[in-house]
């Protein structure tokens, strides 16, 4: 459940009018509700509680240091995957990193042990000899997190799929036994866990289940051989209702990882992103236009590929509705992609000029008018965080709110910080 919710057929976002958001901060813009952050937060919290878990909310979802922030406050360590993602969560900040990405930077690697990372995930016996190398250098020991990819059968998208043969993604489970022999008695690495990411979003638990299984036989055999194994992280993936109410409870993913942890006896990190992000956000657009063209409707509103990719990038869909339902409008549907009276299909397209520029297609939507304005939902993970410049668009503000406050959270771009980077360069010239 989140807190965005129609009264008199008016969107609001906990106790705000969306429209009043409009007028004070425009269009395209993100709203974020951080009652239905720290839901969801506590959700997964309460779920897994009985291992008392670390819960590592992955920054790349959303990065927001205002979400951040509350995330912090409410006890959530960071997954971070680079070093703008650690300098985010370091100024969150106080909480306990976890740090993972294929490509690791010697910079990056060097800043995370300066910064006491909790663990470094790492996903290649190159990376972890290099960890070791620069660990040596500073004369700060290293704990590791040996990822393992656990090759599952596919679970989500193929492009957002991180647990099947031929990934980029961490070690084959073939070789970890392999590659943590190697580094036994390393005097700068310390193999203290094992981590996995199946994919995102995953809608069963199913996987985690046949993951925890192969983690458990590996931790084994790590300990075996000598390694004090006393981390499982489980990653994150956790899906949310994109259409409707298709999402498991995190329950669901605890039924299968906890008894595992159990009884292994050992720590348990998890590192959720859209899980609490994704429904804590809707985008907000306006209609600029509406036009007929080869048989079909459009409605041309000012939120583009450049401010929501997932659409055109994952065929993902997005629920879209008016945030003042006109006249004769219903509520919004229980099932979007139903039959609804009063609607008609329309794409839903933005400003870039790409035909892959869309928010929908063909959805049936009330009859819009210019100025109309529409809440895009489910857009507060992987919205903002994949946002870019492309047609020198400025990307959107941020807002959060929390009951009837709304606090600025990044303010729309300007023409000018389009350019500064260039003007800055150019002036040594
Ligand atoms: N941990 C690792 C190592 C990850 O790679 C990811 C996401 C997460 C945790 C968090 O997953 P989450 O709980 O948010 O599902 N841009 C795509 C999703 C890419 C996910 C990348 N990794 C999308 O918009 O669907």
């Amino acid at each position: 459940m989140d807190f965005f919710q129609y009264k008199n057929g008016a969107l609001h976002a906990e106790g705000i009018a969306v429209s009043q958001l409009v007028e004070r901060f425009g269009t395209p813009l993100y709203i974020y509700s951080q009652a239905t952050l720290v839901r969801h937060l506590t959700q997964i919290q309460e779920a897994f509680a009985e291992a008392n878990p670390l819960i590592c909310y992955s920054v790349k979802s959303n990065g927001n240091l205002a979400l951040a922030r509350v995330m912090a406050r409410h006890g959530s360590g960071f997954d971070v995957t680079s070093g703008g993602e650690m300098h985010r969560a370091v100024l969150a900040p106080g909480h306990k990193i976890v740090f993972a990405g294929v490509g690791k930077s010697k910079a990056e690697l060097a800043r995370a042990l300066q910064v006491g990372v909790f663990l470094f995930n790492v996903e290649s016996e190159e990376e972890l000899h290099f960890l070791g190398d620069v660990a040596k250098g500073l004369d700060i020991t290293a704990p590791v997190a040996l990822r393992v990819n656990p090759d599952l059968p596919p679970k989500t998208h193929a492009k957002t799929d991180t647990s099947v043969k031929g990934v980029k993604f961490g070690l084959d489970i073939e070789t970890v036994l392999d590659v943590a022999r190697g580094v036994l008695g390393h005097s700068h690495l310390r193999v203290i866990g094992l981590h996995m990411h199946l994919g995102s979003p995953i809608l069963s638990s199913e996987p985690y289940r046949m993951g925890a299984a192969k983690g458990e036989q590996l931790v084994g055999e790590l300990r075996k051989m000598g390694h004090p194994i006393t981390v499982l992280n489980m990653g994150g993936g956790f899906g949310i209702h994109y259409r409707k109410q298709e999402a498991l409870a995190a329950s669901a993913f605890a039924a299968e990882i906890l008894p595992v942890v159990k009884r292994l006896g050992c720590k348990l990190v998890l590192e959720p992103g859209r899980f609490i992000v994704g429904n804590a956000g809707i985008l907000v657009s306006k209609v600029l236009y509406r036009k007929e063209s080869g048989g079909k409707k459009f409605v041309i509103q000012d939120a583009a590929m450049n401010d929501l990719i997932r659409p055109t990038l994952y065929d993902s869909f997005h629920r879209i509705w008016p945030v003042n339902l006109p006249k004769g409008a219903s509520a919004p549907p229980e099932d979007y992609e139903g039959e609804i009276a009063g609607t008609e299909k329309v794409d839903v397209v933005g400003p870039v000029c790409e035909s892959g520029d869309f928010l929908a297609k063909q959805r049936a939507l009330p009859v819009l008018e210019q100025g109309d304005l529409l809440a895009v939902f489910s857009a507060g993970a992987y919205g903002m965080s994949m946002a870019s410049n492309y047609n020198s668009r400025p990307r959107a503000a941020e807002v959060l709110v929390d009951g009837e406050t709304a606090l600025l959270a990044r303010r729309r771009e300007t023409l000018q910080d389009l350019v500064q980077a260039e003007l800055d360069a150019m002036a040594g010239w």
